[in-house]
């Protein structure tokens, strides 16, 4: 059985990542999609929370599972028998940072990458710009399941400082 990662921070997922999972499980006979427990870096949402919106955003799709790690991504693939890294490549801004990572997961463990090129109608979109925009009012329907954006809402409605 050929399984495959899809890693990332996920601080929301966006649609651009779900387009991402689906052609990715076009591609292997299991994907798993594995959120990074970066204990030094607070997000938005909590892992347990990204983990969530994840598993109700691939709950249609029966050959995606949902899963997180720490450490290096090649010692989790090991650990998984996980044998590609598949990953979005948005724009050329994308390739040198990804291409480094790439070689090194090689490197390291001989574990393959393997890019799939983003729908241009979510090349521009991140997480991070999802949530400047919705923090400061705008619309992010569309760009992310409309799961997340209701938590979104709900997470910068209980945030907002009522001073402005
Ligand atoms: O969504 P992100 O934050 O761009 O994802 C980056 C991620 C999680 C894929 C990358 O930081 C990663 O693989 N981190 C795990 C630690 C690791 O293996 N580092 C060496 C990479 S060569």
């Amino acid at each position: 059985m050929r399984i495959a990662v899809c890693p990332g921070s996920f601080d929301p997922v966006t649609n651009g990542h779900l387009d991402v999972f689906v052609r990715a499980a076009a591609l292997a006979d299991e994907v798993v999609v594995a959120v990074l427990v970066n204990q030094t870096k607070q997000g938005l949402f909590s892992v347990e929370e990204r983990i969530d919106l994840l598993r109700e955003v691939v709950a249609d799709y029966p050959t995606i599972r949902v899963d997180s790690f720490h450490g290096l991504l090649v010692d989790y693939c090991k650990a998984n028998d996980i044998s590609t890294i598949v990953k979005g490549l948005r724009a050329v801004s994308d390739f040198d940072y990804e291409l480094q990572m790439a070689q090194m997961n090689y490197r390291l463990a001989e574990v393959e990458t393997v890019f799939i090129t983003t729908n241009p109608l979510y090349s521009f979109l991140s997480s991070s710009l999802v949530k400047e925009v919705a923090k400061f009012g705008g619309d992010v329907s569309g760009l992310v399941p409309d799961a997340v954006l209701k938590r979104l809402q709900q997470r910068l409605s209980a945030t907002m400082d009522p001073q402005g």
